[in-house]
């Protein structure tokens, strides 16, 4: 079972010897047993030590080690379940490069390594939320300066829609530049904007998240569904190859090139019924719910994240839903966004928040079944806003 947790470690190990030509890990177990964990990597440096020896070298005044194993600074170091002295945990901490990762088997040591870091050293340590067979932390005060090795996720159980292949004007982007403060710069995943936009940057969901939403929407096949904020339409491809019935409003949309590109995009993954409205909700929703026939079974809002937008938008939005219904919100770790959340669980809905790379917000009510949806170990754990902590 543990072989799954020593290939993920492996595999990082493998991208850091990659984009610096040299890595180096340390393995501390109990018993020193070189079987323990198989991390042979090429052209990653693995030194072993055992807990005793470690103790042993471990100069308490000057937290520091005087073993040559342990001497210089290391890309990760592995600890498994054993415990050792708290000292001995942050002096290893702090041998770890910035980016760096520490790695272990137990949830119970991980807890303890991050929250004696953060309160000891006052780092941000962020253990990882859920664990299967493993979890790790990364040492991440310095955000600017980490290499993170970022992948593409797809929930275990979920379909992959594969639309970042049908959108070939995608790229990967760097999101460490970008000033607007709630985009989540310590995601391992691949976040991507599309190249066709010359305004600004606008990120457009994690395949993650993509494929969340297409699996909702598939809930909803053959129903209508609203989606405010579509941008180049990547998000908008996913409910509609879940073939629902679409309404999508976008001011964006006024620009001829860009609803094109919508369109063309569209055409591709359905023969359902789409109608794309330029304009702006929450104005927009009242005339378009009212023209039509059926309420909405699913709203997608990813349009305004800014002050009250998000709760205008819920607001708006809920008074035309169907009795069975879901809503999403993308950008959870916008306090704006979550006070739209918010705002369905005020009015007596269903709340889920998904530890996404920018975080779902999930409500439903009615006769909703959501399906299993598995967040990705790594990702740092999901922090409430400090204006919704009572
Ligand atoms: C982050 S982008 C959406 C990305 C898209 N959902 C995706 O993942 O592909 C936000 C979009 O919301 C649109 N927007 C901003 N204010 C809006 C409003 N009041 N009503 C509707 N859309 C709005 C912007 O024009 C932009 O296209």
């Amino acid at each position: 079972m543990n072989s799954d947790f020593y290939n993920h470690i492996a595999k990082r190990m493998a991208y850091f010897s990659t984009i610096k030509n040299s890595a180096k890990l340390l393995v501390v177990t109990q018993d020193n047993n070189e079987t323990t964990v198989n991390l042979n990597v090429e052209g990653v440096e693995t030194v072993r030590i055992s807990h005793a020896d470690l103790e042993r070298c471990y100069d308490k005044t000057n937290a520091s080690f005087s073993s040559q194993i342990v001497s210089g600074s290391f890309d990760a170091i592995y600890l498994d379940e054993a415990f050792i002295e708290t000292s001995i945990y942050l002096a290893l901490y702090r041998k770890l490069a910035w980016g760096g990762y520490l790695f272990t088997i137990s949830p119970e040591l991980l807890r303890h390594v991050g929250s004696t870091v953060s309160s000891e050293l006052g780092l941000d340590a962020v253990p990882s939320t859920e664990i299967y067979t493993g979890g790790e932390i990364i040492k991440s005060a310095w955000l600017e300066s980490r290499v993170i090795d970022r992948y593409d996720y797809i929930p275990k159980g979920l379909e992959n829609p594969h639309l970042v292949e049908l959108f070939d004007t995608l790229m990967v982007a760097n999101p460490m530049p970008i000033k607007w403060p709630y985009l989540r710069k310590n995601s391992p995943h691949i976040w991507r904007v599309d190249s066709r936009c010359n305004e600004r940057v606008v990120g457009v969901l994690s395949t993650e998240e993509g494929a969340v939403l297409y699996a909702l929407a598939k809930l909803f096949a053959g129903k209508r569904v609203l989606e405010i904020g579509c941008h180049f339409g990547f998000s908008t491809a996913h409910l509609a190859k879940a073939q629902v019935i679409l309404d999508v409003i976008d001011p964006r949309l006024s620009d001829p090139f860009q609803q094109n590109c919508v369109k063309s995009s569209l055409n591709l993954v359905t023969d359902k019924e789409y109608r794309l409205w330029p304009g702006f909700s929450p104005g927009l929703v009242a005339p378009i719910a009212t023209a039509n026939a059926e309420p909405w079974s699913m709203a997608f809002i990813d349009g305004d994240h800014d002050g009250e937008a998000p709760s205008l938008d819920a607001i708006e939005v809920m008074k035309y839903m169907a009795d069975d219904a879901v809503i999403v919100f993308h950008d959870m770790h916008s306090p704006f966004v979550y006070a739209g959340f918010e705002q369905c669980r005020a009015a007596g809905w269903n709340v889920l928040v998904y530890n996404s790379m920018q975080g779902l917000g999930i409500a439903y009510r009615g006769n909703v079944t959501l399906p299993k949806l598995v967040e990705d170990i790594s990702m740092p754990s999901f922090k409430v806003p400090a204006e919704f902590i009572a």
